[in-house]
């Protein structure tokens, strides 16, 4: 990444002419692919990640070709969910770096791909007394640069995992202006609702299309007997997104085999798609597809 020591020549001057090339560049890498859509919530830990991963293995499932762009810079995880690991060097030529491949042909860009090991973790310096602006603008810029250098060629859909927060949507809508929306994603829990509320909000009024609000975590189904119980109380969230004025894409039951890997590197969907949950995978899928 370019810092303004890099800076040669005329010092930037041509501002204009940078934006507009770098705007043109953007579009240029992304306008084969027909859908791009983010994965969001506002909070952590609610499965936006595994859902983004399991989204796009149902979507390969049904003949779609996938990407995942991981925008969690701080805590990705895209690279794990689909065993791609550090032994696979980075293809990089003159037009450019080539997404890696994960399990099922599913192509994807992660911060992971770019650190030296699978325990190393994100640090744009080794100031303590770093300043948060600055650290804000390397993380924008390393966002850009992922979008900007990847050559993703065709394909039907790129999703894209969030990191947790409301604020770098505004982010990514720069970068991606076709945006066809984001999936806000909750759990049922009041803390998780009362997150996603502000997510949902704000993408309201800076007007980032909403394609619906899954609710995951939604009960727990037995693995052995596929029997539904309930995991955490909280309100309808059926009855927030028609607060909010959002569609519900369905709900997900707590299945642990989500978390679990398997041996042949295959997702959870792949695996279970008869299951429950797997089913309910399918049905949220269905419902985006049909709302874009
Ligand atoms: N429907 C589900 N059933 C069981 N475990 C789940 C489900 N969805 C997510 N998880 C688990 O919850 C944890 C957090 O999920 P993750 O996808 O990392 O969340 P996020 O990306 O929102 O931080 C992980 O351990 C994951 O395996
Ligand atoms: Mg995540």
């Amino acid at each position: 990444m370019k810092t303004y020591d890099d800076l040669a020549g005329d010092g930037g001057s041509n501002i204009v002419g940078q934006v507009q090339a770098l705007g043109e560049k953007l579009r240029s890498r992304l306008d084969r692919i027909k859908h791009k859509i983010a994965l969001m919530s506002g909070k952590g830990g609610v499965g936006k990640s595994s859902l983004t991963a399991n989204v796009a293995a149902c979507l390969v499932d049904r003949g779609h070709t996938v990407g995942i762009l991981d925008a969690d810079l701080n805590g990705p995880s895209i690279c794990h969910l689909l065993g791609l690991t550090h032994t696979q060097k980075l293809v990089i030529d003159e037009n450019g770096v080539q997404p890696g491949t994960g399990a099922h042909g599913i192509k994807l860009m992660s911060m992971d791909m770019l650190l030296s090991s699978p325990d190393s973790p994100i640090m744009w310096t080794d100031e303590p007394e770093a300043n948060a602006t600055w650290v804000s603008t390397m993380e924008s810029t390393a966002l850009r640069e992922l979008i900007a250098d990847t050559q993703w060629g065709d394909l039907d859909f790129l999703l894209i995992d969030m990191p947790p927060g409301s604020d770098r949507i505004d982010n990514i809508r720069g970068l991606i202006p076709e945006l066809a929306g984001v999936v806000e994603i909750t759990i049922p829990s009041p803390l998780s609702q009362h997150i996603v509320t502000k997510s949902i909000t704000k993408n309201n009024k800076m007007k980032v299309p909403i394609i619906g609000l899954v609710e995951n975590m939604a009960g727990y189904t037995c693995p052995h007997c596929d029997k539904e119980g309930p995991l955490f109380e909280g309100e309808d969230v059926h009855e927030l997104a028609m607060k909010k004025n959002i569609p519900y894409l369905g709900k997900i039951p707590f299945d642990p085999r989500i978390g679990q890997r398997t041996d042949s590197g295959s997702l959870y969907y792949m695996e279970h798609k008869g299951s429950v949950t797997g089913k309910a995978i399918g049905s949220v899928v269905d419902q985006i597809l049909k709302a874009i």
